[in-house]
């Protein structure tokens, strides 16, 4: 492994040593972490780890760290504050308001530069890609293994974590995931095999599961129920066998080669790049606690049924499965998978209804939903947009959408192809955010803001400086 991870190892053992000493002095330790699903799996391993430990935990996730947040925090009883799959955009902002308690801070988004004195372990800091090789819930799972070799068992939540980040979006986890994997695969908890990449593969009729797929995007069959039962018919694949739906593990050999390839095809036909089209085989990852056929048994289906929690309101479901609750709140979660897909499923007619909604800026695509998609799932629909190939030639994508509170949510998507061409879309929102008195950051490939109303044309004039410059930058070499 890398020079960086075995620095990265030694710093947490810092962190781990510094908190243990924190939490000498008792009261609660009190984890705040994101609502989506790389978040919740954080809070999940996190919130097991110290109870094991025996430390008195209260974890909370929340949609986005903001400075009222912390305001709210330097308010409460507990002197210990663990930020988790959060925190690196705000480490001056906690110095500001958090100086009277012990704050500890694992991260994996880009961080902003600047001297502070949080203790972090963030991956960006060793060299580490942290937008690829290690999310949230990884990073959560290495301080619970450096607290205790017992916690290896919670890899399988890491994994979790890195595939609802779409780590996996090559079709297999690399770097310090592939180390997690590791862990996982040894303490039992994880099998992985090579398989169509489908969403619901076990759980899910074939033609459904392939409708539902939306990693990678299949142009023309993704979000249309009918497309799929015709093209699966072309196939001479029957959608119906022995009386019941044919699920994926019921096609002969030939049959599953047919589909494959098909499939890639189908992504190449509609400018789909070949690897990444080729990416719908892959590595897939069970889950050997959870039960068979249920949506946790898989990966994908788990952190999918957790960003179903967190985006409609029940972060607190989301997070009671991460931390083993299997009984009414786990019903009320298979609830929310199903309300999160069909929300989704709306959302994309949406798109094709309001196809002339999409402006060409130049430099990016642009296109403000105002309050007819819900700034939760703003970043899920810009992805899908950007993944579908409507649009062409390829550039990145800004949507707005309306928070509750009446400012603007900014969400930004790239593809694999920008980042190879020097975009850089956490850098982005940050220098416009800046420019406009909001506040922006995350990762090169996806990232965010909050900015005022009334600002948006304002601030999209600064994005596409700024992507501009990394781009000509790059081509300029
Ligand atoms: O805050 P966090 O790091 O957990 O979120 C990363 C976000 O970026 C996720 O919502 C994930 O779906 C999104 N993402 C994406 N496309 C990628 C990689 C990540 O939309 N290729
Ligand atoms: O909300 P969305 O899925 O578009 O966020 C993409 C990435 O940008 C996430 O990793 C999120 O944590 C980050 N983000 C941020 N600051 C914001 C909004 C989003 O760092 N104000
Ligand atoms: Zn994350």
């Amino acid at each position: 492994m890398a020079e960086g991870f075995k620095e990265m190892l030694q710093g947490l053992e810092e962190l781990a040593q510094a908190f243990k000493e924190a939490m000498e002095t008792g009261g609660v330790a009190r984890v705040i972490t994101h609502n989506d699903a790389d978040g919740l799996s954080a809070g999940g391993i996190i919130h097991r780890a110290l109870t094991r430990e025996g430390y008195p935990v209260h974890t909370r996730s929340i949609k986005q760290l903001e400075e009222e947040i912390l305001v709210e925090l330097a308010e409460e009883g507990s002197g210990v504050v663990v930020f988790v799959d959060l925190g690196s955009g705000l480490l001056r902002e906690m110095e500001e308001h958090l100086s009277d308690k012990r704050v500890f801070v694992l991260d994996h988004h880009q961080p902003k530069e600047g001297e502070n004195s949080i203790p972090m372990v963030n991956p960006h800091l060793y060299g580490i890609d942290g937008s690829r090789e290690v999310s949230g819930a990884g990073m959560a799972y290495l301080f619970a293994r450096t607290l205790s070799d017992d916690n290896k068992d919670l890899a399988d939540l890491a994994i979790v974590g890195a595939v609802g980040d779409i780590q996996d979006g090559d079709g297999k986890l690399k770097g310090v995931n592939k180390e997690i994997l590791q862990d996982a695969v040894n303490a039992g908890v994880i099998r992985v095999e090579k398989d169509l990449r489908l969403f619901g593969r076990q759980t899910r009729p074939l033609y459904k599961a392939l409708e539902l797929t939306t990693e990678p995007f299949i142009p023309g069959l993704s979000g249309s129920e009918s497309a799929c039962i015709q093209f699966l018919r072309d196939l001479d694949i029957p959608v119906k066998k022995n009386g019941g739906y044919t699920m994926l593990a019921d096609l002969s050999k030939d049959e599953r080669k047919r589909l494959t390839t098909a499939l890639i095809l189908k992504m190449i036909e509609h400018r789909v790049p070949p690897p990444l089209a080729e990416s719908i085989v892959g590595d897939v990852y069970t889950l050997l606690r959870e039960e068979k056929r249920t949506p946790l048994r898989d990966a994908k289906e788990y952190a999918t049924l957790l960003n179903g929690c967190g985006k409609h309101e029940s972060n607190g479901v989301g997070l009671a499965v991460t931390i083993g609750e299997r009984s009414k709140l786990y019903q009320k979660a298979l609830e929310m998978l199903k309300e999160h897909k069909s929300y989704l499923a709306n959302c994309y007619s949406w798109v094709s209804s309001n196809l002339d909604r999409i402006k060409d800026g130049g430099v990016v695509y642009y296109f403000h939903a105002g309050d007819e998609i819900s700034e939760n799932v703003i970043g899920t629909v810009a992805s899908m947009v950007l993944n579908s190939r409507i649009l062409s030639p390829i550039k990145p994508i800004v949507a707005f959408s309306e928070r509750e509170d009446g400012a603007i949510k900014v969400s930004a998507r790239g593809t694999r192809e920008l980042i190879e061409l020097g975009l850089n879309l956490g850098k982005a929102m940050h220098y416009a955010s800046e420019k406009v008195g909001g506040e922006g950051g995350g990762h090169d490939i996806a990232a965010g803001a909050k900015i005022e109303k009334g600002l948006e044309m304002e601030f999209l004039k600064y994005v596409q400086e700024e992507i501009g410059r990394q781009l000509k930058d790059e081509s300029q070499g």
